[in-house]
């Protein structure tokens, strides 16, 4: 059992969203497009068609979302900058209309105490960027590095906490291996070479922040799964080295100590190109403040099996080139609405791997949380029992964390609000805040309000009570 006493008093309790999943007004005030709105255009892309024209207006409505995270009693909020609205191209001079967007937020961030965390790159990448060859070009890094400055010099008096990336797996490796993701390619093991410039880009936009002359903290966002062989058989341990290499190892790596592990770059089959771009490596290998981890759950995963195949086994695909066919063992955990199996103590293994590697950085849970369909009862409550114990349990692997001696320092909840998820359209609800997507109204589910309690040591982790029957939810209707 867990209350928040038991995690330091300046630990970070924050919410998280980006940019494309609920700002909305996608051809307001000059904002150009990203590869996302060319992408949910495209026939059998995204789940029902849906579109991030709208998503939760954000755009309109942040004043009010401030509001529920006062109420929410977090003290940080994640949220990532749409590049395509402060450079409409890509490059060149800032949109005004786009600055004070953020500036108005952040301000108002900072006057009800929540302090602002920026993502600059959370998958959206500008169009204009992707027509001359996005992330498959090595120029997109440095155009990362350049938004940096620019939202840095703009921004920076009233943030100091910086990400560069968000899940660069996810960007490489969904976006132009499965092709899932915008942009939607699929270029086998040549995705590996975006998941390099990704990476590079990473730590050029770390020296330009540092360059500018307010100071800040920066870090990079991993999504790092535990991994875990089905059996110890060589042939499973090895389905298991495949799956950790690609999807952790791949980035934490390069990014904590300035190395690729080389039985990945093996397995990929890219060592030639690899090796002549070594020399990036100093470049992608930055001091850097902090590690974002965002953690969801486990892969149990078992060698090849064509009879396992013929029979709809096989589950990693050309998102994981170099672990194609290797499969993904159901150990009977309990899923969530993605279908991903909930493991609580997983994510002390994924903060154990960084630690290993850089034992005095400390990091941070930038994202956690769970998807479940959920209903509104007949008193408009959304009693959300199993995101609420995910939360708890969540929360119990952050303080287990911290008594192993890993400087964890912070801990955000995906997401604030129901939104766009990706290519699940608004099938997918992961918010502490049910929205209405017909009428934009927001609600307090069970599990914020659980948060709430938690947050004012009203509540621990062993607290299974339900709110009572037709209680308003604190900040329900806005
Ligand atoms: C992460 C993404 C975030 C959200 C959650 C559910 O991979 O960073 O935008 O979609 O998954």
């Amino acid at each position: 059992m867990t209350a928040r006493s038991d995690l330091p008093a300046d630990f970070t309790w924050g919410t998280a969203t980006a940019a494309y999943q609920v700002e909305g007004a996608a051809a307001l005030d000059g904002r150009g497009p990203s590869i996302w709105d060319t992408f949910t255009r495209r026939e059998g892309a995204v789940v029902g068609g849906d579109t991030g024209d709208v998503a939760v207006d954000h755009y309109h409505r942040f004043g009010e979302d401030v509001d529920l995270m006062r109420e929410l009693g977090t003290n940080a909020y994640r949220f990532s900058l749409s590049w395509s609205r402060l450079l409409p191209e890509g490059t060149g001079t800032l949109n005004r209309a786009g600055v004070d967007f953020y500036r108005r937020l952040a301000e108002r961030l900072l006057e009800h105490g929540v302090t602002p965390w920026v993502t600059l790159y959370h998958w959206d990448l500008p169009q204009a960027l992707q027509d001359r060859g996005g992330w498959l070009e090595r120029d997109t890094a440095g155009h990362l590095a350049d938004f940096a400055a620019a939202a840095h010099g703009a921004l920076g008096d009233l943030v100091t906490d910086w990400i560069t990336l968000n899940e660069p797996w996810c960007a490489a490796f969904l976006g132009h291996g499965s092709g899932v993701h915008a942009p939607g390619l699929r270029v086998g093991t040549r995705a590996a070479r975006a998941a390099h410039h990704l990476l590079l880009g990473h730590g050029l936009a770390v020296d330009a922040i540092r360059a500018g002359s307010t100071p800040a903290s920066v870090g990079v966002t991993l999504n790092l799964y535990s991994v875990r062989a089905a059996s110890g058989s060589g042939a499973d341990r090895d389905a298991a080295r495949r799956v950790d290499g690609l999807q952790n190892r791949f980035f934490l790596e390069p990014v904590l100590t300035g190395r690729y592990p080389e039985d990945v770059v093996r397995d990929l089959g890219e060592q030639e190109w690899f090796t002549a771009n070594s020399a990036d490596l100093a470049r992608i290998h930055r001091p850097i403040d902090f590690l974002g981890v965002n953690y969801y759950s486990r892969h149990t995963v078992a060698a090849p099996d064509p009879a396992a195949d013929a029979a709809g086994g096989g589950t990693f695909g050309p998102a994981f080139p170099g672990s194609e066919g290797v499969r993904s063992v159901d150990t009977g955990a309990p899923r969530t609405h993605m279908g991903w199996p909930v493991v609580p103590e997983g994510l002390v293994d994924v903060l154990e791997q960084a630690h290993a590697l850089a034992p005095a950085l400390p990091l941070h849970v930038t994202e956690n949380g769970s998807a479940y369909p959920d209903t509104v009862e007949e008193d408009g409550a959304v009693h959300d029992g199993e995101r609420l114990r995910y939360l708890q349990q969540h929360v119990e692997a952050c303080a287990l964390a911290r008594e192993r001696g890993i400087p964890l320092a912070g801990y955000f909840v995906w997401s604030l609000m129901d939104n766009f998820e990706w290519a699940w359209g608004f099938s997918r609800r992961f918010g502490l805040v049910r929205v209405d997507y017909d009428t934009q109204q927001r609600t307090v589910k069970d599990s914020g309000r659980w948060l709430r309690a938690f947050l004012r040591e009203g509540a621990s982790t062993g607290d299974q009570r339900r709110p009572a029957p037709g209680a308003r939810s604190p900040g329900a209707v806005v």
